[in-house]
């Protein structure tokens, strides 16, 4: 004890004295400035195995003083108290018994900890960078980990709501404006208030549950988000082995993962991956294009624009009668000046903004002008940007960030900056450029408007194929995929490659496929038991033989590289001579079609909702969380498997890019067994993800009913038992006794009548709210019109409750009544008959299950014809 005692006393007088410094703790009444410590660098205390140090510290030249706490090899800040306050080079930090103070050299204090519950009885520097204050029994007081700044390293939780911030620079600690945030989901960078990258969205990152995270950590093999104490990975992103990894948002406004090896920072993980996604890369309106030859982002003005002094002080309109308005916030309301007084300056072909994939539209399905006419009303909008197909207007609100270059001859999204003035007096020569890049747009339109009609009806029998599924994967290394038999022997390498299995040993594991559990439009799927006993689906592909064993391991890789807890896992696969098969993980409880229309004991409502989200969840991840946007296209209850927790898996995605061009018929023929198609099939619009939306909001429907969409009320439960407290006799129930589910549920919505829709099995084991929320969803996902039907981000969204429930636009669901009345006439006319075809309508003979299957587009099958 006398020791301890001793020890402020003797470390003031012989500063030097290291030795006593590794103790890790100093005690109360103790002071530290730079100049009194100035023999070693401020250093005054070293955790017990010198890993990291505490110090009075100065990141520049020009002696602003932290308290940091530094990882004393690589020389590196994790921590600094007083960020925000820098004193001098004798301004002091005291250990007093209520805590720590730093105060400048005139006295004043600059930073304190928070009041403490009891007295400190020591400061000590643990062996894992963590400041913490202990009481007399040893308890922590306070912690630094606790108070992150712009670092993370082993041992620290960051926790839900508490956020990193980034220094403004190297040699200046004070927070930045660049923020990492954790919420329950994910884990968010926003610059200004506007989000940049999101961890679950990163190609790097798994989502492997849908939990409430609580903590973000790392350690020697991963940064993760962890739910439940620690005990469920939420979200994980695996790295290389290492001894010292520390997260750390850059003051560029890059949150990178590193690791310190050998005298070296190894940068293991970055978000973005792309430097040009950084929001503030080139300064404002500073247009970034990342060169491959330097990998280094390169900064330029978009035209018609001119940069300023610096690369990275932006860009200013080229003709200089334009001025950049000043943007307006709740304190500041700015001078509002009359919306006829702003222009708009188009950003050229090929520009992007770092926030379009974060945010959603502040209006779909509206026009240009619309869209700029918002803009202009608002004094808090600087500029806007378009995208064409759907309508959207996206505005770019209090502050301008880089332009991000993205493909040029993508000319569907256009940007603009909001301009002020415009001399009247400037001649017509003077200002032609700028004119001309105003009227660049509907030119372009113009000229391009029959090229692009042209192009669409070409495109339209390869549709499916072009439009769905993946994009082509760029990786390479890694993963076999060659083959035994002779025809070819050429063996090439794949990243990414799951297992691959010879075709006998998947002949044994299935017993000459004996056991058949399902088919599809690929072709029938059987169980198999692997020699490790794991029990898996094998789906056996027909029809494939024309691509290549190379095209088919690319995608395979692809598809074997999604990881989310609600798609179903690719485990391996066999290409051998014109065998093509998968091998997937088994789900016990099998397809949504069984356990909901089945015959077994009825799904409750609350399992139907997390079956709803949990498969609102796995398309959202296909469409925006992984590396190439992944349509669905077939969404439908067959492909929404169950494990035996009734955790909802997605199969099947990814497939149609399996087929090659002439093998797309195939789809035409499988539209013919399918009940989920959007209406764009059929008109020929383009294939987007929205056609997914418009099939879960089929399956929607089919989860609060318990029956499919379009059923004989005579196999089904009788729609007039539930409708019968209701009153009124629908005009779905014709005389027929066919009634079309999504026109029924519309009608309902419109009484207002929701307890009618829901499954009458469930007798009453439900909520009006609960129906109608689900109801209102499902109406808006089918939406005929895509750009009006929310994409799945947002359906995940208002089924979680964070985003609330939009009400349906009738005027786009007026659809389903013809829909409706074709299928109760075409369902008199024509007689039950097995003797199936794909094509109801252009054949004499069809089944009633084609006809409920593939009704939604009996009426378009007429309209345009078979193709
Ligand atoms: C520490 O500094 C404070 C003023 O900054 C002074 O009041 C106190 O006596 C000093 N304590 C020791 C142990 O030097
Ligand atoms: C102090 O810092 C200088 C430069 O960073 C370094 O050369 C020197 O070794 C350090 N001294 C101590 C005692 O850490
Ligand atoms: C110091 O202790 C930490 C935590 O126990 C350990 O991870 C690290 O390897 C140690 N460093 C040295 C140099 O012994
Ligand atoms: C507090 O920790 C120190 C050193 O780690 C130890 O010697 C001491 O016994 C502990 N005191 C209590 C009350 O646990
Ligand atoms: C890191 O944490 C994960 C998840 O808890 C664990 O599986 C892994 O083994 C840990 N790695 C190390 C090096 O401790
Ligand atoms: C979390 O786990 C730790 C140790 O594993 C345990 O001490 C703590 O009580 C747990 N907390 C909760 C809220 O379960
Ligand atoms: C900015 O300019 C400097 C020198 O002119 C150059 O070294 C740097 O790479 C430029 N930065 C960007 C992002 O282009
Ligand atoms: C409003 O804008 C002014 C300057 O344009 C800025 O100084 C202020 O911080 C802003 N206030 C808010 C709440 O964003
Ligand atoms: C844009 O839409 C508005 C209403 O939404 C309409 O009044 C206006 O005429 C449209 N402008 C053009 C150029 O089509
Ligand atoms: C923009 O792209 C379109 C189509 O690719 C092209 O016709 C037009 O000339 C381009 N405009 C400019 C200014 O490059
Ligand atoms: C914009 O959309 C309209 C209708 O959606 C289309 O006719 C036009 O060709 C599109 N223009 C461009 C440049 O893509």
């Amino acid at each position: 004890m006398g020791y301890f005692l001793l020890f402020p006393t003797i470390f003031l007088v012989f500063p030097l004295v290291s030795g006593l410094t590794s103790s890790g703790l100093v005690q109360p009444n103790f002071n530290a400035s730079y100049n009194a410590f100035i023999g070693n660098n401020g250093t005054f205390l070293f955790s017990r195995n010198n890993t990291f140090r505490a110090a009075i510290f100065s990141p520049g030249a020009q002696k602003s003083f932290y308290l940091c706490v530094i990882h004393a090899e690589s020389n590196t800040i994790i921590w600094s108290a007083n960020r925000d306050a820098p004193i001098s080079e004798s301004g002091t930090v005291s250990l007093t018994s209520k805590g720590l103070t730093i105060a400048d050299e005139d006295g004043k204090i600059r930073w304190s900890t928070p009041p403490l519950k009891s007295s400190v009885s020591a400061l000590l520097l643990t062996d894992f960078g963590n400041l913490v204050l202990h009481d007399r029994s040893n308890a922590s007081l306070w912690e630094s980990f606790h108070y992150p700044t712009d670092t993370i390293v082993i041992g620290q939780h960051l926790p839900v709501g508490a956020s990193l911030s980034s220094a403004v620079s190297d040699d200046d600690l004070s927070s930045g404006d660049y923020k990492l945030t954790i919420t329950t989901s994910d884990a968010f960078l926003q610059w200004k208030g506007q989000t940049y990258w999101k961890l679950s969205m990163d190609t790097k990152a798994f989502v492997n549950a849908n939990y409430a995270a609580e903590y973000m950590a790392i350690n020697g093999t991963g940064l993760y988000l962890f739910g439940n104490n620690e005990s469920v990975v939420v979200i994980e992103v695996f790295l290389p082995l290492s001894d010292f990894p520390i997260a750390q948002l850059g003051t560029s406004g890059m949150f990178t993962v590193s690791s310190y090896t050998s005298d070296n920072w190894l940068q293991e993980f970055s978000g973005p991956d792309d430097d040009c996604g950084i929001p503030f890369i080139c300064g404002p309106i500073g247009f970034c294009k990342y060169d491959s030859s330097s990998s280094n982002p390169i900064c330029s003005c978009p035209s018609g624009f001119h940069g300023g002094l610096q690369n990275t002080s932006g860009c200013l309109p080229s003709d200089g009668s334009y001025s950049l308005p000043v943007s307006c916030n709740s304190t500041n309301k700015g001078s509002r000046s009359d919306p006829s007084a702003f222009s708009y300056l188009w950003l050229g072909n090929g520009s992007g903004y770092f926030s379009n994939s974060f945010s959603q539209p502040v209006k779909y399905g509206v026009n240009v002008s619309f869209c700029k006419n918002l803009c202009s009303m608002d004094c808090s909008c600087l500029g806007i940007f378009y995208g064409n197909s759907s309508g959207s207007c996206y505005v770019l609100e209090n502050e301008l960030g880089s332009i991000m270059s993205v493909d040029p001859t993508d000319t569907n999204l256009a940007g603009f900056i909001k301009v002020l003035g415009g001399s009247s007096t400037t001649n017509f020569s003077g200002t032609t450029s700028v004119s001309g890049q105003r009227q660049a747009v509907p030119v372009a339109a113009l000229v391009l408007l029959p090229f692009v009609g042209f192009f669409l009806l070409v495109a339209l029998g390869f549709l499916f194929w072009k439009r769905c599924g993946l994009s082509k994967s760029k990786e390479k290394i890694s993963g076999r995929c060659n083959s035994r038999s002779s025809e070819d022997l050429e063996a090439f390498y794949i990243s990414g490659l799951p297992k691959r299995f010879d075709y006998d040993e998947l002949e044994l594991a299935t017993d000459k496929f004996k056991t058949q559990i399902g088919s599809g439009g690929f072709g029938a799927v059987y169980k198999g038991t692997l020699p490790d006993k794991t029990v898996v689906a094998i789906k056996k592909i027909n029809n494939l033989g024309v691509q290549g064993r190379k095209e088919f391991c690319t995608e395979i890789a692809v598809i074997g590289n999604i990881h989310h807890v609600n798609l179903v896992r690719l485990k391996g696969f066999c290409a051998q001579g014109r065998q093509r098969l998968l091998v997937y993980e088994y789900m016990n409880r099998g397809s949504l079609d069984r356990t909901l229309f089945g015959s077994g004991s009825i799904l409750e409502w609350h399992q139907r909702f997390d079956i709803a989200l949990g498969t609102a969840r796995g398309l959202a991840y296909l469409h925006s969380g992984c590396e190439h946007k992944i349509i669905h296209c077939d969404v439908k209850p067959e492909n929404i498997l169950l494990d035996d927790n009734l955790q909802v898996k997605i199969s099947d995605f990814g497939l149609s890019k399996l087929l090659t061009p002439e093998q797309s018929g195939l789809f035409t023929t499988m539209r013919g067994t399918r009940g989920y198609l959007a209406p764009e099939w059929l008109t020929n619009s383009a294939i987007s993800e929205k056609t997914d939306v418009y099939s879960f909001g089929m399956v929607l429907l089919e989860l609060v009913s318990g029956r499919k969409n379009c059923l004989l009320q005579s196999q089904s439960h009788s729609i007039d038992d539930s409708a019968s407290g209701g009153g009124g006799q629908s005009t779905t129930s014709s005389g027929s006794g066919l009634v079309y589910y999504p026109l029924f549920a519309l009608e309902m919505h419109e009484q207002k009548k929701y307890l009618e829709l829901a499954d009458p099995r469930l007798q009453g084991r439900t909520t009006r709210e609960e129906v109608e929320k689900l109801v209102r969803v499902a109406l808006c996902c089918l939406h005929e019109e895509p750009a009006l039907r929310p994409n799945m981000v947002s359906v995940v969204g208002m089924l979680e409750g964070g985003i609330p429930v939009v009400q349906p636009i009738i005027e786009s669901l007026n659809f389903l009544r013809f829909y409706g009345r074709r299928f109760t006439e075409a369902s008199t006319v024509l007689e039950r008959n097995d003797g199936s075809t794909s094509f109801p309508l252009a054949n004499a003979s069809r089944s009633t299950s084609d006809l409920h299957n593939g009704f939604s587009y009996i009426s378009s099958q007429q309209i345009s014809g078979p193709r």
